[in-house]
């Protein structure tokens, strides 16, 4: 019995020692000597069997085992604890020296930027923002804006069909009738409908076949010129500065009658004359006039009843004056150097 004692408690030391290379194999190890069913423990069981008088010096030998093994097990447990503590801090050591990784931060478009700016002002005047499709049917491209299929001016803005009825607007005019018609028939209208628009087009410093346009309408009882040229003045004098001088030129547009191109004066010679206004003083900014009576009657206005005006602007203009960009393809190329100044 002892003898079996003896050598059960040497091959637990040793498999204690050699064996236990992970806290797992260690408890693997107590659990086959000290556990319940464990080898130490089975002998304890057959004790009953001894002798009086055996029975308590071989459950002193037994104990004195017991506790030994239990206590080297505590001992290996924390060494392999600090071993696996030793791994983890090498394997997962962070270099601190190492340049951080940051997020780069976005940069609004200059495009959407002008585009903001332009929407929070006329907001501020109390008009609404609308929208419409870019792929439009030539019914609210031209067709309800006066422009009937053989008219001439839609030469100027020859574009892309997808059908005999159906192509990529070339304004965005169009939003006008599309605004009336969602309106009970001469119920007034503030509106701004900004987006792109698509023409048959050069790509150059000046040109793209698609741009950003900012259409706008205003109708009610007794809306006059006057009412134009205010609404456009404060416009123009909030994007381009106080100083800004602007002016209105007859023009002629198939939805308007009169209509009127707006110049400001030069904002980079302030009006001496340069070559970014060619030697005039002036910039053409925009084409508005007051809604011909044929607009207002086919979506369903009564121009008896109400008058209202409108207006044009290409946002790619507008942002290079802003700005000072001589390139309008800058806008397109995205070039981060270019459009991180914003
Ligand atoms: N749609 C015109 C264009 O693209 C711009 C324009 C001119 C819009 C006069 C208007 C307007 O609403 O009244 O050239």
């Amino acid at each position: 019995m002892e003898k079996q004692i003896e050598e059960l408690r040497s091959n637990a030391i040793a498999a204690i020692d050699k064996a236990a290379k992970s806290l797992n194999d260690l408890n693997d190890i107590r659990v086959k000597y000290l556990g319940k069913k464990g080898e130490l423990t089975s002998i304890l069981r057959g004790m009953g069997k001894l002798s009086a008088e055996d029975r308590p010096r071989i459950g002193q030998i037994v104990n004195k085992a017991r506790q030994e093994l239990e206590d080297l097990i505590a001992e290996k447990n924390e060494q392999l604890k600090q071993e696996e503590l030793e791994t983890r801090l090498i394997n997962e050591r962070i270099d601190v020296t190492l340049p951080g990784r940051t997020n780069p931060h976005g940069h609004i478009h200059p495009l959407t930027l002008t585009l903001l700016q332009i929407k929070e002002i006329f907001m501020r005047m109390g008009f609404s923002v609308e929208e419409g499709p870019e792929i439009e049917k030539d019914y609210y491209n031209f067709e309800a804006l006066n422009l009937p299929k053989d008219h001439p001016a839609r030469d100027m803005q020859d574009s892309f069909y997808i059908t005999e009825d159906i192509l990529m607007r070339s304004q965005t005019s169009p939003v006008q009738a599309r605004t009336m018609e969602a309106h009970e028939p001469n119920s007034p209208i503030r509106m701004i409908a900004p987006g792109r628009v698509y023409r048959r087009d050069d790509y150059d410093a000046t040109h793209s076949p698609m741009f950003t346009q900012v259409e706008g309408m205003v109708i009610d009882k007794g809306i006059s010129l006057a009412d134009l040229k205010g609404t456009l003045e404060t416009f123009l004098k909030q994007t381009f500065g106080p100083k800004v001088k602007v002016r209105f030129r007859p023009s002629f547009f198939p939805f308007t009658e009169p209509s009127a191109e707006v110049d400001i004066s030069c904002v980079m010679c302030k009006g001496k004359g340069c070559r970014v206004c060619k030697g005039t003083g002036w910039l053409e900014i925009l084409g508005s006039g007051m809604i011909h009576p044929n607009v207002l009657k086919m979506s369903g206005y009564d121009p008896e009843q109400v008058s209202g005006f409108a207006f044009g602007m290409g946002v790619e203009r507008i942002a290079m004056l802003v700005y000072g960009i001589d390139d309008l393809r800058l806008f397109y190329d995205n070039d981060l150097r270019f459009l991180k100044q914003f």
